[in-house]
């Protein structure tokens, strides 16, 4: 049975299994291979997109949960007008190396910043907590946000 799921705000049909997992149909079934496969245990934030605004980890979310919400991978965000400042700021900082976990630390911010949740640097480091990065750039990623939301570094 076709469902419906609206990706980046692209309307589709699917056939989607019962047991279909978002991140297996952005990766294979619409080819959005940003969010990235790592732990696919909710644990390392890799996979990160954002359902109806919220971010959720999908490579332990069921697709069919997604149906009829707004889905919004890195790619989508990536289009954005107001993306270019935020890329700018993790370059200036040198905050990625690999960039493996890039997608979904972004991701996660996105929501963060639009709702003025980051008032310290402490803020951000609890908000990023659930998302790793194997290269260990924590401390340039964490200077990165704070200069996107405004706080002392
Ligand atoms: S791959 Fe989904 S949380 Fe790690
Ligand atoms: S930059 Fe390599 S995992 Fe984070």
């Amino acid at each position: 049975m076709e469902v419906p799921l609206t990706v980046n705000g692209t309307d589709h049909r699917l056939p989607i299994e019962d047991n279909a997992l978002l991140l297996d149909v952005l990766r294979e079934r619409l080819r959005l291979t940003g969010a990235k496969r790592s732990c696919d245990v909710q644990v390392c934030g890799a996979c990160t997109v954002l359902v109806g605004g919220e971010p959720v980890s999908s490579c332990c979310f069921l697709a069919h949960d997604a149906c009829g919400g707004e889905v919004q991978t890195i790619e989508g965000y990536a289009a954005e007008e107001g993306f270019a400042a935020v890329a700018e700021a993790f370059e200036r900082r040198n905050a990625f190396q690999c960039g493996y976990c890039a997608p979904g630390f972004l991701m996660t911010l996105k929501p963060l910043l639009a709702s003025g949740a980051l008032r310290s640097r402490a803020d951000v480091e609890r908000e990023l907590s659930g998302n790793l990065c194997r290269c260990t750039g924590y401390r340039a990623i964490v200077d990165a946000v704070c200069d996107l939301a405004g706080v002392a570094p």
